[in-house]
Formats: C-alpha cells, structure tokens, sequence
C-alpha cells in the first residue's frame, strides 16, 4: 500500500533572540522563573518578518535539501493561527514565493496541533494517489497575537517555521494516526479576529480583544491527558509498542509537561526530543523545526520509528506514527 513518506524537512526562525532577561525588562519576571516553570531560556521573535517569509524561508530549506523542484509540489498546507491575512491565504503567498505554480495550497488552523493536522490531510491525497508530493508547513509569528503586559503568556511563546515535504513510500512513512478536539473547552486559550462590526450589529468594539489569553493550569492538565491518549491511540492503532519507539517529538510548549508525561507513561525521559529551551513555543511550526534539528544532527535513522505529539488551542490533540525511511535528506 502507499504510503506518505517524509523526504525531507526545513526550518527557519528569524535572528532576533530575546532571552529570559531580556523579557524581564517587559514585565515582572525573571530567568529563574522562567526556566523552572517552563525550561524556555530564550526564544525567536520577528522584528520584520511575517508568518508568510518565515514559511517561505523554511519551504525553500525543504525544498533544497530534497533537491525537489517547486513546480513537482501538488500541494502545499500552512498550518498557523498567525496568518499574513484572512485573504490570500499564507499557503498562496508561500506559493506565489517559491514559484509552486502547479499547486494548490490552503491554510489550516489548528493552533499548535496545526501540523499534525496538515500533514495528516496531506497523507490522504498522497495515499490514495491523488497527487505524488506536498508541502506542509508550520509557520507562526505569535508575537503579533501575543498581550506583552501578561506575563503569564508572553514569556512562553516564539516565532518560527518548520516545514516537511512528503512524498509517495512503500515500506516506510506514516503508519498510524488520531486526532481530537475539544471545541467546549475553547476558552481556556482564545485569541478574537476582528469584531462582527457592520451597519445593521450592535457591536461594541471597545469589548475587543485580540490577544492570546490562557488559563495555564487548565491547558497543563489537558496536554498532560492529551499527550497520554495520543501516545497510546498511535501505538494501539500500529504494530508496534512503545519499545519500538526511538523519539517522541511533542509540541514544545513547557518542559514541565513532557517531564510529567515521561514519569507517568514511565518512558525514558530521553525519549522525547526537546529543544523549547532555544525556540519556546512556536505553536504550529515547534514539531517541524524540532524534526528540521534532529534530521540536521542526524538523529534519526533509516527504520526509526517516531512518534510526533500536538496538543494546543481550540482546544486540539494529535499524533503519527512514522517510520522514517532512507530517502530522506539532511
Ligand atoms: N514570572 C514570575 N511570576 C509569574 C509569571 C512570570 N512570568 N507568571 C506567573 N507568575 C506568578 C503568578 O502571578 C502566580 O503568583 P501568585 O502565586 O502570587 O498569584 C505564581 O507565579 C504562580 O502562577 P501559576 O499560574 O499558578 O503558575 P504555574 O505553575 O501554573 O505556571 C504556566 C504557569 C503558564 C507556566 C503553566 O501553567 C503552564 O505551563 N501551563 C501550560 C501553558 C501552555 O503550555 N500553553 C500553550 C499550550 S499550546
């Protein structure tokens, strides 16, 4: 059977590094704080870059490594809540940029589990032979969504963009997946568009906001449960067992989380690939460029299996389980 199979993967974060003491010239806090509650020392965050030249920067890496011509990509995903604009979308801007003329490209948003998703859409044209190549691509610039008065949330985001394109397999590539949302549970980490504001509404724009707010604990215990779920749903739906596994890549949001889940699964906590002490949590774009950075240390292998965990607003969860082949490029 088909499969949809990674060939190779791209990354791109803008210069700027803002560390913990830097943010704490923002608002009340400290690296101490910071790096017990979260394990993020520093993070990413555009000075000039939107989300639509980080994607464009981390597809052309992809595109580069695989030495794959923009032209044979059939389809291409952005997975983000920060896009460019409502018109066109990012994954059109990021098309008309990479010059992917015979494309068709739409975004995504599933926060953080954003990727997971994109990629898991993508499988299904792949597998059932649809189209033979995409490009997916997780790509956010959270500073513009972020309140930099709220030192509860702005000390734990970055910007970013990770990218993978997949391709036709046969032995190896995705071999299971689950997805999930829970839309009652929305509030716990909202950010509003623009106000439904027109001649016949009674909207009082003044009521706006449009920055990210969260209730920590809350999405602390969700992504604890949904990390579990989906750990044992990818397992449960493969052949194999958690021995079987070489890496887990989560989403990188609090070190914190992946330290409760590695106790209470009782996997080894070098299993999980971290690398939020760099980046903090680039929502959509953490597990690509997590991906991007242990392909670049050649971390993993032909035959690896891996499995990659989303969890984020909306609130959403997802994972795959992905046996890493031999065509893919560093
Ligand atoms: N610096 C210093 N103190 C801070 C602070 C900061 N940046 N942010 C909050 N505090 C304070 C609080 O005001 C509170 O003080 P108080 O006890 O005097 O009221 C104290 O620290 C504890 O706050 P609390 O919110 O209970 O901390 P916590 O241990 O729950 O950690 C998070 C907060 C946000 C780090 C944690 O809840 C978390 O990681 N949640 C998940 C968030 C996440 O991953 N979101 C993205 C999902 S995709």
């Amino acid at each position: 059977m088909t499969k949809a199979e990674i060939v190779s993967t791209g990354m791109y974060v803008p210069n700027n590094i803002v560390t913990n003491d830097n943010i704490s010239k923002i608002v009340d806090t400290n690296d101490e704080w910071i790096k017990s509650r979260t394990g993020i020392s520093e993070r990413r965050i555009s000075i000039n870059e939107n989300t639509s030249d980080l994607a464009t920067k981390a597809a052309l890496k992809a595109l580069k490594t695989g030495n794959i011509n923009p032209k044979d990509i059939d389809l291409i995903i952005v997975a983000t809540c920060t896009p460019d604009s409502f018109i066109p979308s990012t994954a059109c801007i990021v098309q008309k940029n990479i010059k992917a003329t015979n494309a068709f490209c739409f975004d995504i948003d599933a926060a953080c589990s954003g990727f997971i998703y994109g990629v898991n859409i993508a499988r299904q044209f792949i597998e059932n032979k649809s189209i033979k190549k995409a490009l997916i691509i997780g790509s956010e610039t959270l500073s513009k969504i972020v309140d930099w008065k709220d030192r509860n949330t702005c000390i734990l985001f970055g910007d970013g963009a990770g990218a993978v394109i997949l391709k036709e397999g046969e032995s190896s590539g995705i071999i299971s997946s689950y997805m999930e949302s829970c839309g009652d549970k929305g509030d716990f980490l909202r950010c509003d568009t623009v106000p439904l504001y027109n001649p016949y509404s009674k909207c009082n724009t003044k009521e706006h906001i449009n920055k990210v707010s969260m209730e920590g604990r809350e999405i602390f215990k969700f992504a604890v449960k949904a990390i579990i779920k989906t750990i044992k749903k990818v397992l449960q739906c493969s052949n194999y067992n958690i021995d079987d596994i070489k890496y887990i890549v989560p989403h990188q949001a609090n070190y914190r989380i992946i330290d409760y889940v590695s106790k209470k699964l009782n996997i080894d906590k070098n299993k999980f690939y971290v690398n939020l002490d760099k980046y903090g949590n680039t929502s959509s774009a953490s597990i690509p460029i997590a991906l991007d950075d242990m392909n670049s240390k050649n971390l993993i292998n032909n035959n690896d299996k891996i499995i990659l965990v989303g969890f984020g607003g909306g609130l959403t969860s997802g994972g795959l389980l992905i046996k890493w082949g031999s065509n893919i490029l560093k």
